[in-house]
């Protein structure tokens, strides 16, 4: 069989629920300062299930709309892992609950894979070296991430959100990933972890996370453009930099502040390897003499990057943050949720041949910076953009629900964690809402079994 070429992302499918809380009621309601939430960490609203969805449901969704949409017959496909970080069950994976969609076709390599945020992003590694691999027998390869990220009451809970992410991957693909680009940084950590088995909820040293995550960011931000000047064999100033960068968001304003880094980083690199100074590098005069460490702990330097970085950021980073503002923390599926925003906020004229950046950071900790470069052909970004065409709609359509509420259902969800559940059968969704063609769990027997059903209608 002939090596494949070009391999990277053939389509992508997001789902996240159909209501959300409004972040500065939430501010109100939770007696913080106005702006808190809404500007200090840069969030608009956060969408949260009901009990009628658990990870499994929306997997099934978001993986049933994705090979619906695009007309992937089942037989095509012949790896499919799921990255989450959200526990049903220790030892049956979601990706056996996911075989219910692909009939008799057994043959399908993968089961699920778990880092908190970065076990979707694994899981996409993997993928890739199955397509690679002497294993492949031409078929496509499907990575599915999703996650109900809840916080126990604190000033943790308004970075949560929940939602889910289908990624088909394949060769001579619209969007193909950098060969040998996976800048990697791997450590051991505490920052946010969930040690507890009687609580869905994590430790988190919140703080501790934030500077994990930069801290994360410099070393694979580093040898990402090591890794980009061999992979374009040229040196590391004449690399083709990337036109847009897709962070995973727990938060928007944090990515804000990571870019800001990367306008930092890039002037330090510059002067080490005598580059012409850009326009911006005279914003950092004054500072030369922080350490890495240093400069991300000075509020000061912080304030000065995030200003001389903001044009830049408005054009590069911030249209991909549009899912994250509104739904929340997605774990898992949060930097491809980021990869959508890119591709739904520009043209196809705008992405041509443009190389787009993708920093994936789970606590604990893994993180990896990788990229992918867009097709020249304006016809096939068009569809791949046209796939994502309801997305917005599906944003602005959910319903809104008061802070009470959202603060009830979680402590319902906090309840019932760890507990047996209550056997129950039911025909339709308990509490409505659903958009049609969505998954929901429709019972739960007395071994604890999950059965699920779709909520008829047409998905867009
Ligand atoms: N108006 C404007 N800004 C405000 C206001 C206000 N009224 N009040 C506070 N702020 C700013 C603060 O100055 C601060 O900004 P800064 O960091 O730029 O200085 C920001 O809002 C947040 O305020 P803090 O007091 O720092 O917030 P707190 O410590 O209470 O909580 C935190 C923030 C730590 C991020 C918390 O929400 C959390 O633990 N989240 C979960 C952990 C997380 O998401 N970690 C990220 C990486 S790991 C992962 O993905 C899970």
């Amino acid at each position: 069989m002939q090596q494949p070429s070009n391999i990277g992302i053939l389509a992508l499918e997001i789902y996240f629920p159909n209501q959300y809380c409004d972040q500065a009621e939430l501010e109100q309601f939770d007696g913080v300062s106005a702006g808190k939430y809404t500007i200090g960490l840069g969030q608009a609203q956060l969408g949260f299930c009901y009990p009628d969805e658990d990870v499994n449901s929306m997997a099934l969704t978001v993986t049933q709309n994705l090979l619906q949409r695009n007309k992937i017959s089942t037989h095509q496909i012949g790896f499919l892992e799921v990255g989450t970080e959200t526990l049903i069950d220790k030892s049956k994976s979601t990706k056996t609950y996911l075989m219910q969609l692909f009939g008799d076709n057994s043959r399908i390599e993968g089961v699920d894979v778990k880092n908190a945020c970065f076990g979707g992003t694994q899981a996409l590694f993997h993928a890739v070296n199955w397509l690679e691999s002497s294993y492949c027998d031409g078929r496509l390869a499907l990575v599915v991430c999703s996650d109900i990220a809840v916080y126990a009451r604190g000033p943790a809970r308004c970075t949560g959100g929940a939602g889910a992410v289908a990624v088909l991957l394949g060769p001579d693909a619209p969007l193909v990933f950098d060969s040998r680009v996976r800048a990697l940084h791997m450590a051991h950590e505490f920052d946010f972890y969930k040690p507890d088995p009687s609580s869905e909820y994590a430790t988190v040293d919140g703080q501790a996370s934030v500077r994990c995550y930069l801290s994360a960011l410099d070393s694979c931000y580093m040898l990402f453009r090591e890794q980009l000047a061999k992979a374009d064999g040229t040196d590391i100033l004449s690399a083709k930099q990337p036109r847009y960068y897709c962070f995973h968001t727990p938060f928007s304003r944090l990515v804000q502040k990571s870019f800001a880094r990367l306008a930092y980083l890039d002037c330090a690199l510059r002067q080490k390897h005598g580059g012409p100074g850009n326009g911006i590098d005279k914003c950092f005069a004054g500072f030369e003499s922080l350490t890495l460490e240093q400069s991300r702990s000075s509020k000061e330097f912080e304030s000065v990057c995030l200003k001389a970085s903001q044009g830049q950021f408005d054009e590069q980073a911030s249209p991909c943050l549009l899912l994250a503002r509104r739904t929340g923390n997605m774990y898992t599926p949060s930097v491809y949720a980021s990869l959508v925003s890119c591709l739904i906020g520009a043209s196809p004229s705008e992405l041509v041949g443009q190389r787009i950046a993708l920093f994936s950071y789970g606590s604990g900790l893994a993180a990896a910076m990788f990229s992918v470069t867009c097709t020249d052909d304006p016809h096939r970004l068009a569809q791949l953009i046209g796939s994502l065409s309801h997305v917005t709609g599906w944003l602005d359509d959910r319903k809104k629900v008061t802070p009470e509420e959202f603060h009830r259902v979680l402590q319902e969800r906090e309840e019932a964690y760890a507990k047996k559940p209550e056997p129950y059968s039911a025909e339709s969704p308990r509490f409505g809402g659903l958009r049609g063609g969505t998954h929901y769990l429709a019972g739960i027997d007395s071994s604890w079994r999950r059965t699920y059903r779709v909520w008829p209608g047409q998905s867009d």
